[in-house]
């Protein structure tokens, strides 16, 4: 249905120039060493939607490896190989990654018949692929570079914009792909086709997805949340009843719900920022999405998806401190005393992006999320003018009172008491004389 000209006029106008001469180029390599040479996947499926991936995946009727060792060695690429699963991993100098998979000749050869079972070999390999809009393969070599090859109907499902496995076992084989299913139906804004969610259901049913170990299914958790509309996949996991396999109490109250609807506008005010800062937006959900949870419910949480321990504190340690200055800023903002600038700079000092951002979407008080704002967008660059130096010159013995004057001359510019540096010297003057 789509034709070669097409198809590279679609890499012409989607793909960088350089993107696109490589694939020409992976393919004259192919010619040379008389190795069919596909590019496949969700490479294909984004190129054919208009949509932008970098991941590039070749699929080699052959030995991968001994392709991708000789691209290296034509291209001045960095080549990485794993000769167990027969793939590798070319690095462009421009850092543009390839990933290569051999599909294994071998295991398919029938004596005599080499073209079918070279073209069968391929198809094999796509069949062995989640759902059908990922089995589109292009070739890559010299000689019909652009053709679409469509064995499962995948051009189709596309246009139809349906989520559809090849066959009935796929989720029983593979249940990280019940997560995948709602990660591309959300991205791509693809329903699942009805067969799917019926297999889906039957695989939650029957416990299929107990047998998922935890490091994999943190893993895709981790991509539903790096999304870019997250919210509407967990709607879709509650739904479908897969968030007590994450944990038992996990589930979405109201609450639960308001605050990720909050950490989407928080993450979106803060990239329109553009502080050039990078923020685990996942982490943010991660915290939202378990904040309902108590203590233990949320290190069970952390248990059951093997998070390793060094993350696992650093997870727990973001939640407390984002439950702690909430607390002490909601008990300030509720009283009538003025907060000053000062005081919302020491709440929040040192904080990672992604508490601050957990805080303001967590806080039901308008008054608390101005505070964040306001130490987001002012008050953390705010440094005085004078250092340690200064406090030295003037004879001040170094110790722990270092940090408390410095501490103080900050407050005093926070709050505007203080703003050249003859105010700064003033106050440590007053503050280093004895009593
Ligand atoms: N795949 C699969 N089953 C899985 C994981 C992956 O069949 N559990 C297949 C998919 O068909 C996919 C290919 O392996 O096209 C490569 O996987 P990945 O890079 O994760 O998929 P992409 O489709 O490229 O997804 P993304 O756009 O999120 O990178």
């Amino acid at each position: 249905p789509v034709r070669r000209r097409e198809v590279v006029h679609l890499m012409n106008k989607h793909l960088p120039r350089p993107a696109v001469a490589i694939l020409r180029d992976l393919g004259k390599v192919g010619d040379e060493l008389e190795l069919p040479v596909y590019a496949v996947g969700g490479f294909v499926r984004d190129l054919l939607l208009g949509a932008e991936n970098d991941d590039i995946d070749v699929s080699v009727e052959g030995d991968g490896i001994l392709f991708a060792e000789a691209v290296a060695t034509r291209m001045g690429c960095r080549v990485k190989s794993h000769a167990k699963f027969g793939t590798a991993v070319i690095v462009f100098p421009d850092g543009l990654k390839v990933d290569v998979a051999s599909t294994r000749l071998e295991y398919y050869e029938t004596p005599g018949a080499l073209p079918t079972v070279e073209r069968s070999s391929l198809k094999m390999d796509l069949y062995r692929r989640d759902f059908t809009i990922n089995t589109l393969a292009v070739k890559l070599n010299a000689e019909g570079f652009g053709t679409l090859i469509d064995y499962f109907g995948a051009y189709r499902d596309l246009r139809e914009k349906t989520i559809r496995v090849l066959h009935n076992l796929s989720f029983v084989e593979d249940p990280t792909r019940v997560f995948r299913a709602i990660r591309f139906e959300q991205r791509l804004g693809f329903p699942i086709s009805r067969h799917t969610e019926n297999l889906i259901k039957n695989a939650v049913k029957m416990g299929f997805l107990d047998k998922l170990g935890g490091r994999r299914l943190l893993n895709e958790l981790v991509l539903i949340l790096r999304e870019r509309e997250p919210v509407k996949a967990i709607l879709r996991m509650s739904g479908l009843e897969l968030l007590h396999f994450i944990h038992p109490d996990l589930a979405l109250t109201s609450d639960t719900l308001r605050v990720l609807d909050e950490v989407k506008k928080v993450i979106t005010w803060f990239e329109l920022l553009y502080l050039g800062e990078k923020v685990e937006t996942w982490v943010v959900y991660f915290l939202a999405l378990t904040s309902s949870l108590p203590d233990e419910g949320f290190w069970g949480t952390c248990t059951r998806l093997s998070v390793s321990e060094h993350y696992r504190e650093k997870l727990i340690d973001m939640r407390i401190q984002g439950e702690q200055v909430l607390e002490i800023m909601a008990r300030r903002a509720g009283r009538r005393e003025g907060v000053r600038c000062s005081d919302i700079y020491f709440w929040l000092r040192g904080l990672s992006p992604e508490v601050l951002l957990y805080i303001m979407a967590k806080t039901r008080s308008d008054e608390v999320r101005r505070y964040v704002s306001l130490y987001v967008t002012r008050l953390r660059s705010v440094v005085t003018h004078i250092t340690g130096n200064d406090l030295k010159v003037l004879g001040i013995p170094s110790g722990p009172r270092y940090r408390e004057i410095l501490d103080q001359v900050l407050s005093a510019r926070l709050n505007g008491e203080a703003t050249t540096r003859e105010d700064e010297m003033r106050i440590v003057r007053s503050l280093a004389a004895p009593a």
